[in-house]
């Protein structure tokens, strides 16, 4: 049988394997309610402008919603046959309302139409996308109140640097969330124009209003030039990039959250929920869902490069290559919302084991910048002197076996005769946090300013 849509020229129908190639029914019918809202506001403004009967947008608009509310619970039969959502949802028109079915596609063409579906469906995914990404950051935030105090060794190198806060190293992560949102949300502001009315690539010769439809669907405006309109895939881009970047940010965190789950660390201890045991090994606690995240940062990372590679050779102005756009930008995008949900629950319940942070930060001699810098400040040796003093102080006690605070005093002055008994107060842990005290910096009372600049800027 020859296809419905354009068999007007075409004898035979599509060979077996055309009709697999070419289908993409198969996941568009994802954006179904994208579609059916572009058909409704494209059938008012046909009414509006003349172009069809009200009466026929109205039976037009009407059997939408009918088609709708069947695939809302499932009780549609999408066709291969019939290639995409956009023609499943014609033809299934067709049936219901008869001929008027067929003044819908009068100024439009799937090439516009499956730029606004998408448009429409990243813009859906991107708020969704955001609002998770506030949760999440406001369950750092609460981890972040609850151990602003908390002292962790700081690494540099994976190697003890200095002691930081727990509270401090959450907060770390608000940040980058946070920049992550705000690069999801400039996506979606250069993204909200309609592409509807570009029709296949060159605008059309009906007197649309580009500006009703795209008020209709809550764009800004009309996109200015057809040929992009229907060409254009940055938008996905745009977004995926976003989503790489956030997916980086997850995985980061998630090696963390392995490093600290291990009990070489046992930094923290995930709830029984998020680990998996070993079905050998009766000891283990796996933070499975810590290595999955880290993981699925391939998919959405691989999501992006796909597309930009699927769209790096194609001329003006649509290719059917471009149906290639969705299926990695869904899969990436899946991955990317798994991952956030997973890693907030992580967060929320996961439990910190104070002691045994505090007392990795007072090994691994933490506090020797603080002795180097009490140098300089108390007796004025310039830093070179004092980093060389301390290093020195250091190779004696890691000698011993003790850390710098049980060095005797005597010792001390061996090294260096300047040295009082003052300087013990710079040697322990909680006077080198709460001393750093520049913006930015661990102290205490800053990771609480921190989190209440978060919770107003988030409006929570
Ligand atoms: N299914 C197609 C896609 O996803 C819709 C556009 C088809 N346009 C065309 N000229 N064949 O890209």
């Amino acid at each position: 049988m020859s296809n419905k849509m354009w068999g007007g020229r075409f004898g035979e129908g599509p060979d077996r394997i055309m009709e697999e190639i070419n289908a993409s029914i198969d996941y568009d019918q994802r954006f179904y309610a994208q579609d059916i809202a572009g058909s409704q506001a494209h059938a008012r403004m046909l009414a509006a402008q003349g172009i069809i009967s009200s009466a026929d947008a109205e039976q037009i608009v009407a059997g939408l919603d009918g088609i709708k509310a069947d695939m809302d619970v499932g009780q549609f039969t999408f066709s291969r046959e019939l290639e995409d959502i956009h023609m499943n949802v014609e033809a299934r028109l067709a049936d219901i309302i008869g001929a008027a079915a067929g003044r819908l596609h009068t100024a439009r063409s799937r090439n516009d139409q499956v730029a606004l579906d998408f448009k429409l469906y990243i813009r859906d995914t991107i708020d969704h996308l955001s609002e998770q990404l506030t949760a999440f950051q406001l369950v750092l935030i609460e981890k972040a109140e609850a151990n602003a105090d908390t002292i962790m060794p700081g690494y540099t190198h994976l190697q003890t640097a200095q002691p930081v806060t727990f509270g401090h190293h959450c907060m770390a992560y608000v940040e980058m969330f946070g920049r992550d949102r705000g690069r999801l949300a400039d996506a979606r502001n250069r993204l909200n124009e309609s592409p509807l009315g570009a029709a296949a690539l060159a605008g059309t010769s009906f007197p649309i209003d580009r500006h009703m439809t795209a008020k209709a669907l809550g764009f800004d405006g009309p996109t200015r030039n057809s040929l992009d309109s229907v060409s254009d895939r940055d938008f996905v881009l745009e977004t995926l990039s976003a989503a790489a970047i956030t997916a980086t940010h997850l995985s980061r965190l998630a090696e963390e959250i392995v490093i600290w789950s291990n009990p070489g660390f046992n930094f923290i201890r995930l709830t029984d929920g998020f680990t998996s045991g070993s079905s050998i090994m009766p000891q283990k606690r796996n933070p499975d869902a810590a290595e999955l995240v880290r993981a699925k940062s391939g998919r959405v990372i691989g999501g992006l490069t796909t597309l930009l590679i699927v769209m790096k050779g194609l001329p003006l102005a649509y290719s059917k290559d471009m149906q290639e756009d969705k299926e990695a930008a869904f899969d990436a995008l899946d991955a990317l919302s798994l991952s956030l949900a997973a890693m907030t629950g992580m967060i929320a319940t996961l439990t910190v084991n104070k002691a045994e942070m505090r007392a990795a930060a007072s090994r691994g001699f933490a506090t020797a910048t603080d002795l180097a810098d009490w140098l300089v400040r108390a007796l004025g040796l310039p830093f070179r002197k004092a980093h060389h003093v301390t290093g020195t102080l250091v190779g004696i006690a890691e000698k011993k076996g003790v850390d710098l605070d049980a060095l005797t005093l005597a010792e001390m002055q061996a090294v260096e005769a300047g040295i009082t008994d003052e300087v013990y107060s710079v040697l322990g842990v909680d006077n080198s946090v709460k001393s750093r005290v520049s913006f930015g910096g661990t102290a205490p009372d800053n990771v609480r300013a921190a989190c209440l600049w978060w919770r107003k800027e988030l409006g929570r």
